[in-house]
């Protein structure tokens, strides 16, 4: 059973229904479910003409496309292909001499609280003018760059900046270690980091072009001629010379106006590196038309985005959230935007809720975990309650990443959005490019730990292992029917990865296999997601592989014979990471086993990043194992949760290695 078990139980019960009220449906752009059952309808009966008028109205085209939809390579799909545009200028150039130019895109607070407002005129000038420099530095078109920055200004105009000049971004989150960034630079070939000296997160100093060195001193990083550093604080970093210069050199006597350059609407926008069933992460590739497409749309069907809107994502740009939801939506939609450095807990819990206050947040949109972080720490620390500050100015709420179980859900529902915003618990993945299931705050009935509905156009199903839809009420595999134009196109330089993952011939070669599990209710034909069904874990809304994590385990050649690794339901981060190994010495206990684990922890923190590091590590002589030598998974996953073992054990060559391994903790 997944790890999202219990909540999933809970939800099967949930009865409540918070239909939007009157006054929110009809101020809403999709207004009521007539208005997003017309758009239904519409998508339905003529979907390439539905996704044509979107795109004509929604992008501006240097070359108008003439062919919507090309199926002829399927599941290699290309959309508006023959049509040419700039995701930069979409972004910022659509905006001058309109009232947009001069208001506040960004609303920049640091770390340490201090505020600073970029308009979107300053914006284009800072993007035009790095554009210039990536360009005096020999950046192409159709080059790779790797951003590995702090949240900030800096990161969005990298980003934006990459984007203008046609360079492919793949920015990688800066809690990754530096071999993760050493295998993602040499599997996308990029030819410049984009990096700053540290970051400030919680009132620390972290490195980051430190990590760089090492990443690029490890090895097959030839490609690499430039490094790019911000200097985020004073303290000086190590710098080589002729490959690393300041943004303060490159920058110096560039100018501010820099025409973006037209790229064909295929042409991959960024590669976004992510985690699947085997060891070695994805580079999930998008295109420029459809995904921008995609970005500026749901800002304005799933925010309902408005001029005098204060919108407020807190995800990083390391995830796609922070992708489609900070550096490109948001200023496609021409919304001003509220970016934040730090973290949610510092200087105290109540930070978000301050900081929600201060800005006049209208839109907020976190994950999950921050919620019930928050709630916990709001429990036991009334101070931090948000009913300490004004959130007056709130009128939606929105979640992502993972399962919100209805008790977060209710809280968040009451105490931040005062029972008058409705929440949209957005499900979408780094493939989908932007939401696919979630409701619409001025139409849907909202249920708690339910992401409702499919936007229109999108043909969600769920499907059994032969493709064959099943029924509301029964369990089964998410799939996506048909095309859409902000999926993924394929995996950087592994097509044939992109088709057995995500268009499996058993279910004809065609459907989008999500990999999640989901179930339909009865009553309303609700999609809830029962978790993921393949070896990818959700941890904090930070979606691991198991394979990677064991990978990294097993590469520990000097002591680790082998490990398992599976997820174990968690309160607070929805998974927990537990780690089931064999060593190559005697097994430990005590406070031995409790050392080797600390430094197990620490090496998986090395070799991936913190955020892989397993809660649980258990040691035995063996694991349970099949007379054919396969781990049973299932076994671990049951003692991982405590469970007592119920499933059939009789193919198992070892069987008293599962009391040792349940009593190892
Ligand atoms: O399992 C689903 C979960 O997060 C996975 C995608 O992770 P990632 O590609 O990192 O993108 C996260 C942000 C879009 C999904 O396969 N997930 C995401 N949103 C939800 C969710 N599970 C339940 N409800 C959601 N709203």
């Amino acid at each position: 059973m997944s790890a999202s078990s219990n909540a999933i139980e809970s939800v099967l019960v949930e009865n409540r229904v918070f239909p939007p009220a009157d006054s929110v449906v009809k101020a809403a752009r999709v207004s009521g479910m007539a208005g997003y059952e017309a758009l239904c309808a519409e998508a339905n009966k003529d979907p390439e003409g539905f996704w044509a008028r979107l795109a004509r109205e929604h992008l501006q085209w240097t070359k108008p496309f003439t062919q919507t939809l090309d199926e002829s390579k399927a599941p290699f799909y290309q959309w508006f292909a023959d049509g040419e545009l700039n995701a930069s200028a979409n972004c910022l150039d659509k905006h001058m001499g309109t009232p947009v130019e001069n208001k506040a895109a960004i609303l920049f607070e640091a770390d340490d609280g201090t505020v600073t407002q970029v308009t979107y005129r300053q914006l284009l000038e800072r993007v035009s003018q790095f554009a210039n420099a990536l360009k005096a530095h020999g950046v192409q078109q159709g080059d790779r760059v790797l951003i590995y920055m702090p949240m900030g200004v800096e990161g969005v105009v990298a980003m934006q900046a990459c984007a203008r000049i046609g360079a492919t971004h793949s920015v990688v989150f800066g809690g990754f270690s530096a071999k993760a960034l050493n295998e993602r630079i040499i599997d996308a070939g990029a030819v410049a980091v984009i990096t700053a000296n540290y970051q400030l997160r919680g009132g620390k100093e972290l490195p980051l072009k430190a990590i760089v060195d090492e990443g690029l001193s490890m090895g097959g990083c030839d490609s690499i001629k430039n490094v790019f550093v911000y200097q985020r604080t004073a303290t000086a970093c190590d710098m080589v010379a002729g490959r690393d210069k300041t943004f303060s050199e490159i920058l110096a006597g560039q100018s501010t106006e820099c025409p973006p350059t037209p790229v064909g609407a295929e042409h991959p926008l960024f590669i976004l590196y992510t985690s699947g069933s085997t060891g070695k992460p994805k580079g999930v590739q998008h295109s420029t038309g459809g995904y921008l497409l995609w970005a500026k749309v749901t800002m304005e069907w799933t925010f309902d985005i408005r001029p005098d809107d204060v919108f407020w994502c807190t995800a990083d740009i390391g995830w796609i959230t922070g992708h489609t939801y900070v550096a490109y939506g948001p200023l496609a939609a021409g919304a001003t935007q509220v970016v934040f450095e730090g973290v949610p807990t510092y200087p105290n819990a109540g930070r978000f809720w301050q900081m929600i206050e201060r800005h006049k947040v209208t839109v907020f949109y976190t994950a999950p975990t921050a919620i019930r972080s928050l709630i916990k720490a709001a429990d036991s620390d009334e101070s931090v309650h948000p009913k300490n500050w004004d959130l007056s100015s709130l009128r939606i709420l929105g979640s992502v990443g993972e399962p919100i179980n209805p008790e977060a859900w209710m809280w968040y529902y009451r105490h931040v959005g005062g029972e008058r915003c409705p929440i949209v618990d957005t499900f979408w993945q780094t493939e989908n490019g932007g939401h696919v299931i979630t409701p619409l705050p001025g139409a849907t009935p909202l249920v708690p730990g339910s992401c409702t509905l499919p936007l229109p156009g999108i043909q969600a199903a769920i499907v059994d292992e032969t493709g064959k839809d099943l029924p509301n009420g029964a369990g089964g595999m998410l799939v996506i029917k048909r095309p859409w134009p902000s999926m993924i196109r394929t995996i950087w330089g592994d097509p044939e990865r992109f088709k057995k993952s995500y268009f499996p011939e058993e279910l004809g070669g065609t459907t989008y296999l999500a990999g999640d599990g989901a179930v339909r209710s009865a009553d309303r034909g609700y999609f809830r997601i029962t978790g993921r069904i393949d070896d990818v874990l959700n941890v904090s809304g930070h979606r691991m592989g198991t394979m990677e994590i064991e990978s990294a385990l097993v590469a520990k050649t000097d002591l680790v014979a082998e490990a398992a690794v599976v997820g174990r339901p968690d309160d607070l981060t929805g998974e927990a990471i537990c780690a089931f190994v064999v060593l190559k010495r005697s097994r430990p206990t005590g406070e031995e086993a409790k050392q080797i684990a600390t430094e197990l922890r620490n090496w998986v923190a090395k070799e991936i990043g913190p955020i892989a590091k397993p809660k649980d590590i258990r040691f035995g002589d063996n694991l349970p194992k099949t007379r054919s030598g396969k781990i049973m998974r299932r076994l671990l996953r049951s003692i991982a949760k405590g469970e007592p073992i119920t499933q059939d054990t009789s193919t198992l060559e070892n069987p008293a290695i599962l009391d040792q391994l349940a009593q190892s903790n």
